[in-house]
C-alpha cells in the first residue's frame, strides 16, 4: 500500500482519500485580521520620504498580511499600500491589468492623470485607475501628498493575468480637460444619454469628499444597517452597481456610541479609518482604532464595529472584493444570533 502511494506521488497523482480535510466546511483563510496603526504608518512614510528616491517606481509602502507569509497581499485578493509623493515629484506613467483605487489621506492639489485626464486630489477623495489605463501622479504643490492605494493584485496573480507596461515618457499626454469625467458623469442620478460606451469600470474617475460627506451627513439619522451602520457604496454612474469589476468601495458612518451587531460573509476587506475612534471585534479579538489606522478583515471572520466616542461620528472607508464573489455566485452572509448579536471578547490586538 505505502509503495503504491509512493509510486503514485512520484507520478504526480494523489488520492482524494488523502486530501479529505482540504474540503473545509467553511472558508479557512490563511490571511489573518491585522491592524497597521496610523502612528506607525506616518513614521514609516516620513522615513521613506527621506530614505527612498522616487526613481522609476512608486514610493508606496505595501501592507503585507502576516498570515500570508511574505506574499504581496493584504488580503487573499487585494493589496493596500500607503503612497507618498513629495513636492515637485512625478510618479512615471505606466499601466497594468490590476485595477487601482486611491483614497486621499493628506495633501491637496496633487494630481493623478488617467488615460489623458487629470484629476486633482483633496483629502477624502476617491480616485479610480481602471485596469490597463495609463496613469501618472504629480505633486506640483509645496506639501507632501499621502494616499492609500488599493489594488486587486493577488487576484490578478492567481488568475495569471498580470500585464505591466512602462510608458516611454514621464507623463502620458493630456487629451481631455481636467476633471472631464466628473463634468460628464458626476451628476447624481443624471447620466449623459449621448455616451454609448458602458465600460466595466466606472467612467467617473473622481468621487469627491465634499459629495461623499454631503451624502453621509444627510443620512446621519437614518435607521440603517444593523451590521454596517450608515454604509454607502460608491457606484458606477451608468449601472448603479459596484464601481469596479473586482473591487467595491464603501464609506460608512457609525453614530456616536453605536455598537453594531456581528456578522460574517465571504469576501475580504481593508478598512481605513477616515475619522473618529472605535473598535472592531474580529473573531473575538478587539481592534481599537482611531483616525488613520488600516485594518484588514479576512473572509468569513465574524466582525462587529463600534463607535466608542459619545460625541463624534466615526467614518470608515473600505475596499472589498465582494463584486468577485457576487459575480461567481459565492457571496454568503450570516448574522451572529447568539449573545444578542455580540461576540465575547477573548483577546486584544497589540502592535508588535
Ligand atoms: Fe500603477
Ligand atoms: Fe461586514
Amino acid at each position: 500500500m505505502s509503495d503504491f502511494h509512493e509510486r503514485m506521488h512520484a507520478a504526480g497523482i494523489y488520492g482524494l482519500w488523502e486530501l479529505a480535510s482540504k474540503m473545509t466546511k467553511h472558508p479557512e483563510p490563511r490571511a489573518i485580521a491585522h491592524m497597521w496603526p496610523s502612528a506607525l504608518l506616518e513614521a514609516m512614510v516620513r522615513e521613506a520620504g527621506e530614505a527612498v528616491p522616487i526613481g522609476e517606481e512608486r514610493r508606496a509602502l505595501q501592507l503585507f498580511n502576516p498570515g500570508l507569509e511574505g506574499q504581496w497581499a493584504t488580503t487573499n485578493t487585494m493589496i493596500a499600500a500607503i503612497q507618498l509623493l513629495l513636492p515637485g515629484e512625478v510618479a512615471r506613467a505606466h499601466r497594468h491589468t490590476p485595477t487601482a483605487i486611491r483614497f486621499i489621506m493628506e495633501g491637496e492639489g496633487a494630481y493623478t492623470s488617467v488615460d489623458g485626464e487629470r484629476v486633482y486630489m483633496a483629502p477624502g477623495d476617491l480616485i479610480l485607475t481602471p485596469s490597463w489605463a495609463w496613469h501618472d501622479h504629480g505633486n506640483a504643490t509645496d506639501k507632501p501628498v499621502v494616499w492609500m492605494d488599493g489594488l486587486d493584485v493577488p487576484l490578478i496573480q492567481a488568475l495569471n493575468a498580470m500585464f505591466f507596461q512602462m510608458y516611454d515618457q514621464e507623463k502620458f499626454p493630456l487629451t481631455k480637460p481636467d476633471n472631464a469625467s466628473a463634468a460628464l458623469h458626476g451628476h447624481v442620478s443624471l447620466s449623459p444619454t449621448w455616451v454609448k460606451e458602458r465600460p466595466r469600470s466606472s467612467p467617473l474617475l473622481l468621487y469627491s469628499w465634499a459629495q461623499t460627506w454631503r451624502s453621509l451627513a444627510g443620512l446621519r439619522d437614518a435607521d440603517a444597517d444593523p451590521h454596517d451602520g450608515i454604509a454607502l457604496e460608491y457606484t458606477h454612474p451608468q449601472t448603479g452597481r459596484a464601481l469596479l469589476p473586482t473591487m467595491a468601495c464603501w464609506i460608512q458612518m457609525i453614530r456616536p456610541g453605536a455598537r453594531l451587531r456581528a456578522h460574517r460573509h465571504t469576501g475580504s476587506a481593508v478598512y481605513y479609518v477616515v475619522q473618529g475612534a472605535g473598535e472592531t471585534i474580529i473573531d473575538g479579538c478587539r481592534f481599537a482604532w482611531g483616525r488613520g489606522d488600516v485594518i484588514t478583515l479576512p473572509s468569513w471572520a465574524l466582525h462587529e464595529h463600534a463607535n466608542t466616542s459619545t460625541h463624534d461620528a466615526a467614518i470608515l472607508f473600505s475596499i472589498q472584493d465582494r463584486p468577485v464573489l457576487e459575480a461567481l455566485g459565492l457571496f454568503r452572509e450570516e448574522a451572529l444570533t447568539e449573545g444578542e448579536g455580540h461576540q465575547a471578547v477573548t483577546s486584544t490586538f497589540k502592535v508588535t
